[in-house]
Order: structure tokens, then sequence, then C-alpha cells
């Protein structure tokens, strides 16, 4: 399973804007559980797609649209989608070991057949792996906040990520943020709106479908108001 990829390769490919270079996510010492470890060990064959090609995973999706959950924490909504949705596939990409084992230990226990999980850097395998308009849309809930300034580098979304996000997603696709950080569902919106690829659809009415994970759950605690994004791609 790979889980640090080499990045050298697609930075020379990609020169444009240390995209797959700034980590994005936090450095967690969290311990794997047994039950996780098992879960993780069952994976490789039930659910990992990360060293599957593109047609491979078509094929494993067995005709459905493949939506992708980035960053997906404990795979709460993953699980919730794929409940919800039988006709899509969704694939969860996660950094976090932990995260993906408890993903993949509640999925055996649920035996959905529409879920995918790729543990790794979603914009590596996305520049890697996923073919030009391939996706039917992204959900990315909560991205880490980077609350810093001279953090906001950090920040999953910014303008080159929207723009290799976008090169991915099929015309129509739908692309979904939810976070309670408000400067940076500001400029979310902002990088949206210049983008050029994505067109901000208006209402909420993506906010009821959505499952409350262990991350909005603190935003609830905290009183932080959450923002939730869709835009499709044009
Ligand atoms: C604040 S958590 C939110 C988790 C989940 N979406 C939720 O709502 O509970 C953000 C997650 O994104 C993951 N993450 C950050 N950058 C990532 C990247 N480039 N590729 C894959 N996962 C990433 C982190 O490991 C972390 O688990």
């Amino acid at each position: 399973m790979a889980a640090d990829w080499d990045t050298s390769a697609v930075t020379e490919r990609m020169p444009d804007v240390m995209l797959t270079t700034v980590r994005t996510y936090k450095m967690r010492n969290g311990r794997v559980t047994a039950s996780q470890q098992l879960a993780l060990d069952a994976m490789a064959a039930d659910l990992d797609v990360a060293g599957m090609t593109w047609s491979q995973l078509l094929h494993r999706a067995d005709g459905r649209d493949v939506v992708l959950d980035i960053g997906f924490g404990f795979g709460e909504s993953v699980l919730h989608y794929a409940a919800a949705e039988p006709d899509r596939f969704i694939v969860g990409v996660e950094v976090h070991r932990p995260g993906v084992g408890a993903l993949c230990r509640d999925a055996g226990a649920l035996e959905l057949p529409n879920i995918g999980v790729v543990i790794g850097d979603a914009r590596q395998w996305l520049t890697d792996v996923v073919p030009d308009s391939a996706l039917a849309g992204i959900r990315l809930f909560f991205p880490d906040p980077w609350p810093k300034k001279r953090h906001h580098k950090r920040r999953f979304i910014r303008g080159p990520v929207l723009n290799l996000l976008a090169s991915k997603c099929a015309p129509s696709a739908f692309l979904h943020i939810a976070t309670d950080i408000s400067d940076y569902a500001h400029d979310a919106r902002e990088e949206l709106s210049q983008s050029g690829s994505w067109q901000l659809c208006e209402g909420m009415s993506h906010r009821r479908e959505r499952p409350v994970t262990k991350f909005e759950q603190r935003a609830i605690r905290d009183h932080r108001p959450v923002f939730d994004l869709l835009a499709t791609r044009v």
C-alpha cells in the first residue's frame, strides 16, 4: 500500500505552483487501534483502489459514477453517501491511517459494494491516476483550517488545486465544500468565483444531506457556524 509517495516526479511534470509539495494536512501521531489494523490488513482485497489503474477502478465501480471524498477523516461521510447513493461509487482519499482503519472497519460491517479507499495525498492520486473529466463530483468536508496567515498556503482549497479538481471533473460535476472557518469559506468562495471552471450555486440544499462528522460536532459545540459551498463544473 502506497502511503507516502515520492512527489518529485509529479513536481517535474507540473512545475506550476508547488501543487503537491506543500503539505495540506497536520502530522498526527494517532495510534491505529487493533480493530483498525485488522481492517487495514483486510482492506487490500476489499476496498483499496490506490494501486489500480483508472480502468481497473471503473471495473470495480461496475458502471457507477465515481465521486471523491477528499480528507474523509474517520469516514462518516463516505459511509453515509455510499448507503444513500447506491448508483455512485464513493472513493475516499485520506492520509491519516487511523481514520482509514476506522472507515475500513465500519465499511466491512456494512458490506457496501460501492466504496473505494486510497491512503495518500489526494492531489497526488488525482494527478497520477485520474483521467481528465472522469469524476461526477467531489466532496471536501472540513479541510484542515490552517488558521495562521503564514500557513494559508497549506490550505487545500487554493486556485491551482481548484484547477486540478476541475480538470478531473466532467461537465456539470459538483464540488461540495463545507467548513466552519469563516475566512476559509470566504477565500474559497473568492477562488471559486475567479476560477472560470466552477459555477457557484446559491442555496444550501446540500447542507441538509450532509452527515454531521466528528469535526462538525466540534464546530457545533464551539458555536461556530458552518458554511457550505456548492459549485458545478462549467
Ligand atoms: C479536519 S479533517 C476533516 C475530516 C472529515 N472530512 C470530517 O468532516 O470529519 C481534514 C482531513 O483531511 C485530510 N487531508 C488533508 N490534506 C489532505 C490531502 N492532501 N489528501 C488527503 N487527505 C488530506 C487530513 O488528514 C484530515 O483527516
